[in-house]
């Protein structure tokens, strides 16, 4: 059977945990979209290692598969497998022939694009992620495969490298390097293309995951990023370039839709927002100068920006590399119950509740307001998206207490009232609670039930 972890909301909610939580039970734990654009850590045996690309299940012992639906920097790949071997680890990786590969001038382009972009710039990562799947779309990709068939591989670099060194240096006006140069690239490609074939890395994904699948083996699907920042279903354009909705699951995997929709899907949330970069966020608590659209400082509520300050200090809510504050805001439940209903959730798992703990009162926009209308999910478009003011729901705050005791407990020592809070969301979304976050260890998390079982 599969299991299918999904973000509900803009990246960030806490997967890693969930993900650790239930992938004991897995046999197989794999990455269905995006690349290295998904920062990880793993804490194991008191270890912790930082991830981007590598599924976290790896360093647990399990095979850890990078679907066809992924963009795949070899560069990345084999230096997070060395790093894990220099530690003591054996890492099983498997990487779909169907995968694209994240080229050197695909990182140059993210970079130039996203300068050039201004105010429809998503912030992205810089790792080469949409130019690589613009190539993808645009049939114009290398693909894992390639890697392999020396004539294929050239063929394709001889078609697509000059193209992108007339866009760099025609369009973007830059001095263009070995990154765009056919001779190098062809030498660099067949190099990881020997290495992912003397480790026997590659795999015809659908076809590898269907066998387990069929052998009785549990398989984890672990997507990246969130909802909306879903390319179909999110902020758009302040999205990612791939689906890390359910229905990418299957796509990006091979495994058909009645496998994924016939398992489990986990919609993992966080009990309040955080966003990295621009977009709307109609519940979002004072501001971010450079990221909250037409933010004034000037003009900030005081109330607002302390209680902002008060959940980015207990949420750590911090870029890891900049340190850079990151926007903050109330439970979006429009935004969940698009989330909800994009990805057939069967179960919910809350993170971060703790992090609320000490308030006096606790809001969640509820609805928003639209041109006059109460309206209970958000408009498809970002602009109109921009207009909505939410309707908030308050509910009483719940005290700081022992959350590892709480956790050993379970749900019943939970405080009343962040139950309340809990339990208003299962029956707004209308899917049960799986599990409860409250505390940044492994064992700071009360189960109610365990997909896998
Ligand atoms: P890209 O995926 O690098 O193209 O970035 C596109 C958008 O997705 C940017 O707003 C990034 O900040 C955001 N993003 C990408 N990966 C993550 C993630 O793992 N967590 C949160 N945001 C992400």
């Amino acid at each position: 059977m599969t299991v299918t972890i999904v973000g509900s909301q803009l990246g960030d909610e806490g997967k890693g945990r969930v993900v650790d939580l239930y992938g004991d039970a897995a046999d197989v734990v794999v990455r269905y979209q995006g690349g290295d654009n998904a920062g990880h850590t793993v804490v194991h045996d008191g270890e912790t290692y930082k991830l981007s690309l590598v599924p976290s299940g790896a360093v647990r012992g399990k095979v850890g598969v990078l679907g066809n639906g992924c963009v795949v920097n070899p560069e990345t790949l084999f230096d997070e497998l060395d790093v894990l071997r220099e530690r003591g680890l054996d890492p099983d990786v498997r990487v779909a022939e169907r995968a694209h590969v994240i080229l050197p001038y695909h990182r140059v382009l993210d970079g130039i694009e996203e300068d050039e972009k201004e105010d429809l710039a998503a912030g992205t990562t810089k790792r080469g992620i949409g130019p690589t799947y613009e190539d993808k779309v645009g049939r114009r990709g290398v693909r894992v495969g390639d890697l392999l068939d020396p004539e294929a591989l050239r063929e394709r670099l001889e078609y697509v490298v000059p193209q992108k060194k007339a866009l760099a240096e025609d369009v973007f006006g830059i001095e263009t390097d070995e990154a765009f140069d056919v001779d190098h690239l062809f030498e660099t490609c067949r190099e990881y293309g020997e290495r992912l074939a003397d480790e026997n890395m590659t795999v015809d994904a659908g076809t590898y995951l269907q066998r387990r699948v069929d052998e009785g083996d549990a398989v984890m699907l672990e997507g990246a990023q969130g909802t909306s920042l879903d390319i179909d279903h999110g902020v758009y354009p302040y999205v990612t370039s791939s689906n890390p909705t359910a229905g990418g699951a299957s796509v990006g995997s091979g495994l058909g839709p009645g496998v994924i929709g016939g398992g489990e899907i986990v919609g993992i949330v966080k009990a309040y927002l955080s966003r990295v970069g621009t977009g709307p966020l109609p519940t979002e608590l004072g501001g971010v100068e450079g990221q909250t659209p037409d933010y004034d400082p000037a003009d900030a509520d005081d109330e607002e920006e302390e209680l902002a300050t008060y959940i980015r200090d207990e949420g750590g809510e911090y870029g890891t590399v900049t340190g850079r504050p990151r926007r903050v805001g109330w439970l979006d439940v429009p935004m969940l119950r698009h989330a909800a209903r994009a990805s057939s959730f069967t179960g919910l798992a809350v993170n971060h509740v703790d992090v609320l703990a000490g308030l006096d009162e606790v809001k969640v926009g509820h609805s928003y307001e639209f041109d006059g209308e109460e309206i209970l999910t958000p408009p498809p478009t970002t602009e109109k998206w921009g207009r909505c003011e939410a309707t908030f729901e308050t509910f009483d705050g719940w005290p700081d207490v022992d959350w590892t005791e709480v956790a050993d407990e379970g749900y019943e020592a939970i405080p009343e009232n962040a139950r309340a809070y809990l339990e208003y969301l299962a029956d707004e979304l209308d899917v049960p609670i799986y599990c409860v976050g409250v505390g940044p260890g492994r064992e700071q998390t009360v189960v109610l039930e365990d997909p896998f079982e």
